[in-house]
């Protein structure tokens, strides 16, 4: 399963890419506001370090959403997002006007991630509209009590179906056991905050096994002097 950081900070991008276990990077608007810096400048940045960090014939994204909701609107936008640099994916709305803009844009060879999808039924049409990318926002389904694994799972069959080309991209993570259910699952890729990231690196039996190693270590080192 591919892991893209969920992000607008270009330094938490950097220190997740030096891992070389990052494969791209979605963003947001609620992220771009949280960090304060200029929303363009902020993708081309991010493209930037995934051309420097990820391997050459990868296929890294950064993802970069829409903030209007008409097709022609939605169609500019993702037309001018798009030259911000070539790594960038136009995130656009699940919503009627939001797919007609995907339909239009998939013929320009612009890639799309169908974002704030909830149902099975709106995947679907996102597929069919030609998307690269679909989001279903597990945590906030589950915030409502609905069994996000459940829809996560009907995506995936309906997809495998149909051959739909687009990828599954499990978003609004809350947890490092999301990812792993998400992959479970099937999802093609789970984007997950920073803090979530850095938790998929670590187990507390890990430190706990190091720190013997390295004090048994210690103290065979001493015997010998
Ligand atoms: O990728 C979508 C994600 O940013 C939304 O997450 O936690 O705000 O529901 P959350």
């Amino acid at each position: 399963m591919k892991i893209f950081l969920d992000s607008g900070s270009p330094d938490e991008v950097e220190q997740s890419l030096r891992t070389g276990v990052l494969d791209g990077v979605t963003t947001n608007p609620s992220l771009i506001a949280k960090e304060g810096l200029k929303f363009h400048d902020v993708i081309k940045k991010i493209g930037n370090l995934l051309d420097k960090y990820c391997p050459s014939g990868s296929d890294c994204t950064v993802s970069a959403e829409v903030i209007t909701v008409t097709t022609d609107e939605m169609v500019a936008e993702g037309k001018k997002l798009a030259k911000l640099h070539k790594k960038v994916v136009v995130k656009i709305p699940c919503i009627p006007t939001g797919l007609e803009a995907v339909t239009q844009l998939s013929k320009l060879n612009i890639r799309t991630n169908v974002t704030l999808v909830f149902s099975a039924a709106q995947a679907m049409l996102a597929a069919k509209a030609g998307a690269t990318y679909v989001s279903p926002f597990l945590g906030r389904l589950n915030d409502i009590n609905a069994d996000a694994m459940a829809i996560l799972r009907e995506m995936r069959t309906i997809f495998d179906n149909y051959d739909f080309k687009a990828e599954i991209l499990a978003a609004s993570i809350r947890s490092d056991r999301d990812v792993i259910e998400s992959a479970i699952v099937g999802a093609d890729i789970a984007t997950v905050p920073f803090k979530i990231f850095q938790q998929l690196f670590n187990h507390p039996l890990t430190d706990k096994g190091l720190k013997k190693f390295l004090e048994d270590w210690e103290g065979y080192q001493k015997t010998l002097t």
